[in-house]
This record gives structure tokens, C-alpha cells and sequence, in this order.
């Protein structure tokens, strides 16, 4: 049988950081389970901000070519998605950003005649999102969640729930937790579990 495949994201540009370390948790879990997992480091790419020509609405493909290009058969293709990122200013970050707002294109290419029609077919298609912070504010994850749960959908997966974690500002807080990584490691493990229905 085909592994399940996890595509991840990570929003964050610090090599290194909070961010990588808990993908890295999660993604021993993932593999601990028996699927495999991409990690994508959107910093390494260069994804140009959605420039809102309207081209999309009529053919369901960007008309921006770039790293995001690749990246459109990347989600279609993956079973799992993981989109992970460090609050700024109470949302993703920029980059992150970036690419999210690229995946109106796949909005447009479900919903268009002809296209593949509707896309969360299968209820085993989830995206999890993985967020750091570095203060413990009620409402620091709330942009990310909305975002994240747009951004989902427009990708063709259901949200399937997160892993938030505050009080990590260093570089190395998370790596001095491993409470939460174990966590990550768990949601990981989780991610295999959900069965096709
Ligand atoms: C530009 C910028 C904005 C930030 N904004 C917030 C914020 O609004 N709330 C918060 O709790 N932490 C904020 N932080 C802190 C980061 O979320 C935190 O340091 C995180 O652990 C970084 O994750 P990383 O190591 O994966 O990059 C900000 C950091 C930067 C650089």
C-alpha cells in the first residue's frame, strides 16, 4: 500500500528556530507511523504575493511562474497538509503569507466547469496548522487559525485541528521543551491515524 503522504509548510525564516524544531517532532511521529513527509521551507523559495489580476477566475491556474508553480501539483498530490509559521504581528508570517494567498488559484480551479469539481472528497484530507509564539495572549493564534482554515479549504483539505504552543521567543525555547515536542510528535502520529472514510 502507498505511503500517506505529508506535505509541510514551514512559514518561519529562521533556520533553525522554534518552528523547524517542533516540524522536525512532528515529522518523526508522521514517519514513526508509517507515512512519509516533505518539509517545505517557504523561505528558501520565492513565492511572489498574489498580484490580483482576476487570471485565475477564468482558468484556474496562476499566471505568476515561480517556486509556487511546483508547489500547486505538491498540494494536489499530498494527503496530509501541515502548514506551520511563528505569530507575527497575531498572524503568519509574511512569507507564509504569500503563499496562502497563491492558493486562490486552486480555489478557482475546483469551483470552475470542467474542473475537478469539489475537492474535500475524501474526509481523511486534513491540514493541521503549527503555530509558535512568543507571548501567552488569549487571542495570539486567532488570525492564524482563520487564515490557516481558509487556506485549507481553498487547497482541498478539511482543517483538521492544531498544535499552538506560546512562550517560545528564542531561537532554542522549543528544543527546551520536550513536553512539546512529544506533542508534536503525538499530532504527527494523529495525522496517519485518520482513516478514509
Ligand atoms: C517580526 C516579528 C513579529 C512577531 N510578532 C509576534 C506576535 O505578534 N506575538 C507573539 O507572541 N510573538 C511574536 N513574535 C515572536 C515569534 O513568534 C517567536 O519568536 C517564535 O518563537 C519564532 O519562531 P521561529 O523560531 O520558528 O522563527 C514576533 C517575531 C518577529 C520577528
Amino acid at each position: 500500500m502507498a505511503k500517506v503522504k505529508v506535505l509541510a509548510f514551514n512559514g518561519s525564516p529562521r533556520a533553525g528556530g522554534n518552528t523547524a524544531t517542533m516540524l522536525a517532532a512532528l515529522a518523526e511521529g508522521v514517519m514513526v507511523a508509517g507515512g512519509e513527509i516533505e518539509i517545505v521551507r517557504i523561505c528558501d523559495l520565492a513565492i511572489q504575493p498574489c498580484v490580483a489580476c482576476g487570471g485565475c477566475d477564468e482558468t484556474g491556474e496562476c499566471v505568476l511562474v515561480d517556486d509556487m508553480t511546483q508547489l500547486y501539483e505538491k498540494i494536489i498530490a499530498a494527503d496530509r497538509v501541515v502548514l506551520a509559521s511563528p505569530i507575527y504581528f497575531y498572524g503568519i508570517t509574511a512569507q507564509a503569507k504569500a503563499l496562502v494567498d497563491r492558493t486562490q488559484a486552486l480555489w478557482n480551479r475546483w469551483r470552475l466547469p470542467g474542473g475537478p469539481g469539489r475537492r474535500s472528497v475524501d474526509p481523511a484530507r486534513r491540514g493541521l496548522l503549527l503555530a509558535v509564539a512568543a507571548t501567552s495572549g488569549a487571542k495570539v493564534f486567532d488570525g492564524a487559525i482563520l487564515t490557516s482554515k481558509y487556506a485549507f479549504d481553498a487547497m482541498g483539505f478539511a482543517y483538521g485541528g492544531e498544535l499552538l504552543v506560546r512562550g517560545l521567543e528564542q531561537r532554542l525555547d522549543a528544543a527546551a521543551r520536550p513536553e512539546v515536542l512529544r506533542e508534536a510528535g503525538e499530532h504527527g502520529r494523529k495525522l496517519l491515524a485518520i482513516l478514509s472514510a
